[in-house]
């Protein structure tokens, strides 16, 4: 089973993996974390290269997108042999990133068609100034306009996508209580 956590930077994506995988395993899981970037030689130069001042810049954009897609490219394998050993794997974003942080959505589709969509998508939803004061403003991306387009397309993207919309402006652990009863009945429990 290959489940994605997505939302706005900020939204407590690697907070709650660290929780879930916790309670995966607790429940008798064999889990494996993965992350997009990766930390292939293409997911290094991406985050070298998100730190650039020309981060903005539509060729560099384009780049961008091109290295996603080769870098989760290669993260299909790890994710494939992962899957087949009965693993179950979460993914601190996916394909939909792209999609929704990325102009040109029809590009962005076709140059990851060989791309596995996840089993389940999780958004982890919250407003863009709780997300801005958890981050502290310390990233290029993160200014409110920006992440309020990007909040607005992970919103759209969830309608067509069927993602499961959690509210993340609760605390950690009612958060982490949501995202069980999404998975609990994957898993033939109740809670
Ligand atoms: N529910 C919450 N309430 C308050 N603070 C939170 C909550 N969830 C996470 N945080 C804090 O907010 C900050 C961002 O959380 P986290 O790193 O999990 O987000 P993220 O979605 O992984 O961000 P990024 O996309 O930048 O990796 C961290 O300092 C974390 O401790
Ligand atoms: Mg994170």
């Amino acid at each position: 089973m290959y489940i994605c956590l997505e939302g706005i930077d900020g939204s407590g994506k690697s907070t709650q993996i660290g929780m879930l995988e916790k309670w995966l395993k607790d429940i008798g899981q064999t889990v494996k974390i993965v992350r997009e970037p990766t930390e292939s030689d293409v997911g290094i130069l991406i985050r070298k290269m998100l730190k650039s001042s020309q981060a903005t810049e539509e060729n560099f954009q384009n780049t961008l997108a091109l290295l996603f897609a080769a870098d989760r490219t290669i993260l299909m394998e790890e994710v494939g042999e992962a899957e087949s050993s009965g693993e179950i794997i979460i993914s601190d974003r996916c394909f939909y990133s792209s999609m929704v942080y990325q102009n040109n959505t029809d590009w962005i589709a076709q140059i990851n068609k060989h791309v596995k969509k996840p089993d389940i998508t999780i958004l982890l939803d919250l407003e863009t100034e709780t997300a801005l004061k958890r981050c502290d403003g310390q990233d290029h991306f993160e200014n409110k306009i920006f992440l309020e387009k990007i909040r607005k397309r992970y919103l759209d993207l969830a309608e067509k996508e069927e993602f499961y919309v959690i509210n993340a402006n609760n605390g950690l652990n009612k958060i982490h209580h949501d995202i069980k009863r999404v998975l609990s009945p994957k898993f033939g429990l109740c809670i």
